[in-house]
């Protein structure tokens, strides 16, 4: 078989490659080890920013989230028993959306599968292979649902397999360089059946730990708790899950709505960056690369911000200019660094490290309260969360 472009792995970053990619006229094969039920019904990230819409709108892709997406002006910052509003429509202009990973996937899915047949994903794929990275015609294998073997030769193999891929391990270890932190907790994540208590999302620091109010729709709220690092998530029932939630939350003359949970699940914290992004004719793309902490919303951005530098690049390549594809990496990592500060700087701010002294939680209630009062901080901010614009990496 052949191909030009190789894709592995159906999550954001590498199913609007193949979007993007088939725009511009280019042929790809996209595997997945997962069925397309798992991809579709993982509960993962929920925020986009504003350059994030905007690619998804002109790639065509943003009917249900035009309808849907919930626009978000700000967000609250809560600390020392007050509620304070940090307004990004007047700070920067920009706004978020709120709509779900597990939607920007289906529309993606649905439209790779209309415009591209069932042949366009490859779903429930096994022992996926990635060689010949240093040559002009790359192979991927990988063995079918129904257990035939396929060898297709590329133009060049995108690694959009998330962290646990086998894309970035193809890489020669020699040629990496990995930065890694693990944050000493996690965040017990919940979805409940019940309609959000507030109108936008609310990032709280207390003295138990960091709490996040989100939502996925105006039914549905999706709230988050930090656990120890090591935490089981069968010692949180749902009311000790919601003892705490409002324990958390609480605020004079304002009531956290209880409901049934649907699910929930613990993430573990990590920062991660590897380096480069390419190897000879393998590009990689979205977690594959690097890992934020959840807080700040950025990981689901990040992959969708590097597959939009990555399409033209390769377009370019296919034709025989190497000049995007030689800036991808170092273009990708500029964003993918601030990104990682930025979540760093959100989760340094609100998380209670264990065993930490009293100095922490003074110097984070310093910082809450200026970037809560100084225009200056606050538009700093905003301006991370709403997102860095995608014409800053000359779209
Ligand atoms: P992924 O979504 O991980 O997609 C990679 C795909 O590759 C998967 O479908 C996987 O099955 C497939 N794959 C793996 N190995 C192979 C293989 N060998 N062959 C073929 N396919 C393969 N971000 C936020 O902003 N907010 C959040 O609240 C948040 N919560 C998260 C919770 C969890 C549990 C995780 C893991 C991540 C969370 N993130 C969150 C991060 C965000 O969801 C990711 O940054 C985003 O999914 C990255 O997209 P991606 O396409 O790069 O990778
Ligand atoms: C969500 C996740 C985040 O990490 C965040 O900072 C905001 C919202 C969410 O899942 O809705």
């Amino acid at each position: 078989m052949r191909t030009q472009v190789g894709i592995v792995g159906a999550g954001p970053a590498g199913l609007l490659l193949s979007h993007l990619l088939a725009l511009r006229g280019i042929d790809s094969v996209l595997v997945e080890i997962r069925s397309r039920d798992y991809c579709e019904a993982r509960q993962r990230a929920g925020v986009l920013e504003d350059g994030s819409v905007r690619l998804l709108r002109e790639a065509g892709l943003a009917q249900r989230l035009d309808r849907q997406g919930l626009e978000h002006g700000g967000i609250y910052l809560q600390f020392g028993g007050e509620r304070r509003h940090i307004d990004f429509r007047d700070l920067t202009g920009r706004t978020v959306t709120v709509y779900a990973q597990t939607e920007v996937v289906k529309d993606l899915i649905a439209r790779r599968l209309a415009d591209g047949g069932p042949e366009a994903i490859h779903f429930g794929v096994t022992d996926t292979q990635v060689v010949s990275l240093d040559t002009d015609q790359p192979v991927l294998r990988y063995t079918d649902a129904d257990g035939s073997r396929h060898e297709v030769t590329c133009d060049a193999i995108a690694g959009c397999d998330g962290f646990h891929g086998i894309c970035r391990s193809a890489m020669p270890r020699e040629l990496r360089t990995t930065v890694e932190r693990e944050y000493p907790y996690a965040w017990l994540g919940v979805l409940a059946d019940v309609p959000p208590s507030t109108d936008e999302l609310i990032y709280a620091h207390h003295r138990n730990g960091f709490a996040l109010h989100s939502l996925r729709s105006p039914t549905i709220s999706r709230l988050y708790l930090q656990v120890a690092a090591d935490e089981d998530i069968g010692n949180w029932r749902d009311d000790r899950i919601w003892a705490e939630l409002q324990e958390r939350f609480a605020l004079p003359g304002w009531t956290l709505r209880q409901g049934p949970v649907l699910d929930k699940s613990i993430t573990a914290m990590r920062s991660f960056v590897s380096a480069p992004m390419r190897y000879g004719r393998l590009f990689l793309a979205g977690d594959a690369a690097h890992i934020v902490p959840p807080t700040g919303a950025k990981g689901l951005n990040l992959a969708l911000a590097d597959v939009a530098v990555l399409a033209p690049a390769l377009d370019q390549l296919l034709t025989g200019n190497t000049e995007l594809a030689d800036a991808y990496s170092a273009t990708c990592l500029e964003r993918v660094w601030r990104a990682t500060h930025f979540s760093w700087w959100m989760t340094t701010m609100l998380h209670s490290t264990p065993g930490a002294d009293g100095m922490e939680a003074e110097l984070q209630l310093a910082q809450l309260r200026y970037v809560t009062t100084s225009r200056a901080a606050a538009t700093s901010l905003a301006e991370n969360y709403t997102g860095l614009p995608l014409a800053a990496q000359g779209r």
